[in-house]
C-alpha cells in the first residue's frame, strides 16, 4: 500500500480573535510567522511538492511569504469552515494516494517528531483516520473528544455545539489528523454545515468515516503546549515565549552560555558557536551567525549579522547586516548598520555609528564618530568626534582612508575624499581636499594669542561698574 504523505495546512482564516487587520497566520512568534513554523514542521514529514497550504484571507501575502519554501497553494475563496478548506484541496491533492496529514496554520509549536509519530501510527494501522488527543485543565474553545463504551473515538463536538456535559470533557482535539487518502477524498463531500456556526467542520469526518464502516484511532500526546493553536494575542505571547525557550535550550545544550535565558530573544534560525556567552536581555535576530567564544553584552541587538570567533559586543550595541571578523570589539553603545565589515581585531567604542563602511584590521574608532560610505584600511586611528560628511543633500559620496592614517579628534571629512596611507589629520580640521601619503593635513583657523587681553577686559569692566 502507498503510504507516502501529503500535508494540508489550513491557513485561510482571518483570525477574528486576534483583533488585527493582518491574517492570523502572518503574526510572528519566535522570529517567524505562525504559518512558516507550521510549514517547517510539515517539511519533516513530506516533500515541499506534497505540502498544500490553503490560503484565503490575504492569500497573496501568505503565498509570497511561503514561496521560498517551495510549497503549493490552494485558494479557499470563502472561509466556510475547516472541512470546506480541506474539500477545496480535492482537485489538486485528491489524486495523491497514501496518507493525508491535515493540521492548522496557527499551530507554531508542533514539532516534526510529533507529526512523524502521528504518521507512523496511521501507517501501521488499518484505520481510516488517526488523530492526536491531549488533555487540558481548561478545554474551553477546543473540540471535545467523545468516546464510546469501548473507549474508541466516536465523535468530536465543537465548543459552540456542545452540551454542558460534553463541554466538561477535558480530552480535546488539538487538530492534527492523518487520514487514509482514499477514505478522506471519498467522504469529504458528505460534510454539511448544519451546526450553530453554519460552518463545514472537518471534525465531523470522525462520525462520517465511522458511519461508512471506518475506524478512527487516536494517539495521546502529553505535552499539550506543543499542540497549542493560537487564537488571541495572549496565546501568541505564550507561543513566542515557548519557541524562544526551545531555541535557548537547544543552544545551551550545544555549548552556549546564556545568562538569564528567560530574558533573551533569539530567533530560531540563529546559529551560535560553543563557549559564546550571551548576557541578559540580548536580542539576536534573523539570520545571525555567531562564532565560538564570543560575548554578546546585555541589551545588545543583532540582526542578520555574522560574527567570527572571539568577537565581543559590549552592552547596548545595535548591529544590523554587518560582518565582524575575529576578535573585533564593539560597544558599548555603538551602532553598525547596512553592510559594515570590520577586520580582525578592530575596535569600535561608544557612540560610534557606522554605515556601509569597511573598517580594516586593527583599526580603532573608540568614541563619538560617524563613518558612512567609507573604506578604511588597517591600523587606522579615528579620533573622537570624527565625522564623514558623506551626504551633500543630493547624493552620497565615498571616503577612503588608507592604512595607518591618524585622523585627529573632531575632524570633519568632506566626501568624496581620499586620505593617504600613514598621513596625519590635525585635530579639529575640516578636510575637503585629498591628503597625500605620509603628509600632515591641518585645516583649521590658526590660533592667535593676545597677551593680557583677558586681564584688561576685567579691568575695563570693573571701572564701568
Ligand atoms: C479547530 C477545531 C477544533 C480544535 C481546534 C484546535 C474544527 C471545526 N475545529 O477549531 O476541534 O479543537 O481547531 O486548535 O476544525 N481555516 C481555514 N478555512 C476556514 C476556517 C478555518 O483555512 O474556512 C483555518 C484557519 O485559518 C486556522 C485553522 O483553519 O488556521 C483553524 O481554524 P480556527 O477557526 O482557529 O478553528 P478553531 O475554532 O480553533
Ligand atoms: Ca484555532
Amino acid at each position: 500500500m502507498d503510504t507516502s504523505v501529503t500535508v494540508l495546512i489550513l491557513a485561510a482564516g482571518l483570525g477574528t480573535r486576534m483583533k488585527s487587520k493582518h491574517a492570523k497566520v502572518l503574526h510572528r512568534a519566535g522570529g517567524k510567522s505562525l504559518v512558516e513554523h507550521a510549514v517547517a514542521s510539515a517539511l519533516e514529514v513530506a516533500p515541499a511538492g506534497r505540502i498544500f497550504v490553503v490560503t484565503g484571507y490575504q492569500a497573496e501575502r501568505v503565498e509570497a511569504l511561503l514561496q521560498p519554501m517551495g510549497v503549493r497553494f490552494v485558494r479557499q475563496q470563502e472561509p466556510k469552515g475547516t472541512g470546506h478548506a480541506v474539500a477545496v484541496c480535492r482537485e489538486q491533492a485528491g489524486r495523491q494516494e497514501g496518507l493525508v496529514v491535515v493540521f492548522y496554520g496557527d499551530c507554531p509549536l508542533i514539532t516534526g517528531a510529533t507529526l512523524r509519530r502521528l504518521v507512523e501510527h496511521q501507517r501501521g494501522s488499518s484505520a481510516a483516520l488517526t488523530l492526536i488527543s491531549t488533555r487540558l485543565a481548561d478545554p474551553t474553545g477546543y473540540g471535545r473528544i467523545l468516546r464510546g463504551a469501548d473507549g474508541s473515538v466516536e465523535a468530536i463536538v465543537e465548543q459552540k455545539a456542545g452540551t454542558p456535559e460534553q463541554l466538561a470533557i477535558q480530552e480535546v482535539n488539538p487538530g492534527f489528523y492523518c487520514f487514509r487518502a482514499e477514505s478522506l477524498w471519498k467522504h469529504i463531500g458528505e460534510l454539511d454545515n448544519d451546526n450553530p456556526a453554519g460552518e463545514y467542520y472537518l471534525t465531523d469526518m470522525v462520525q462520517i468515516l465511522r458511519a461508512a464502516g471506518g475506524r478512527v484511532e487516536s494517539i495521546f500526546h502529553e505535552d499539550a503546549q506543543e499542540l497549542m493553536g493560537i487564537n488571541t494575542r495572549v496565546e501568541l505571547a505564550l507561543a513566542d515565549r515557548a519557541l524562544r525557550e526551545r531555541t535557548a535550550r537547544r543552544l545551551m545544550l550545544e555549548g552556549v552560555t546564556i545568562e538569564k535565558p528567560e530574558t533573551v530573544t533569539i530567533d530560531a534560525q540563529v546559529k551560535i558557536g560553543p563557549d559564546t556567552v550571551i548576557e541578559p536581555f540580548a536580542r539576536i535576530l534573523g539570520n545571525t551567525v555567531i562564532g565560538e567564544e564570543c560575548r554578546i553584552g546585555s541589551a545588545a541587538i543583532l540582526e542578520d549579522c555574522t560574527l567570527e570567533d572571539r568577537v565581543e559586543v559590549a552592552p547596548f550595541t545595535v548591529l544590523s547586516g554587518s560582518h565582524l571578523e575575529r576578535e573585533v570589539h564593539v560597544g558599548p553603545f555603538a551602532r553598525l548598520r547596512m553592510g559594515c565589515h570590520l577586520g580582525q581585531d578592530a575596535r569600535v567604542g561608544n557612540f560610534v555609528e557606522m554605515k556601509k563602511t569597511r573598517f580594516g584590521a586593527g583599526s580603532k574608532a573608540m568614541h563619538l564618530a560617524y563613518l558612512g560610505d567609507a573604506t578604511i584600511g588597517a591600523g587606522v586611528n579615528i579620533g573622537a568626534g570624527t565625522i564623514t560628511c558623506n551626504y551633500d543633500g543630493v547624493a552620497k559620496h565615498p571616503t577612503q582612508i588608507a592604512d595607518g592614517a591618524f585622523v585627529g579628534s573632531n575632524s570633519t571629512l568632506v566626501a568624496p575624499l581620499e586620505i593617504g596611507a600613514g598621513s596625519y589629520i590635525g585635530a579639529g580640521s575640516v578636510i575637503t581636499k585629498p591628503v597625500p601619503e605620509d603628509a600632515l593635513a591641518v585645516g583649521r583657523g590658526r590660533q592667535v594669542n593676545k597677551e593680557g587681553w583677558a586681564k584688561r577686559r576685567r579691568e575695563r569692566q570693573a571701572r564701568r561698574d
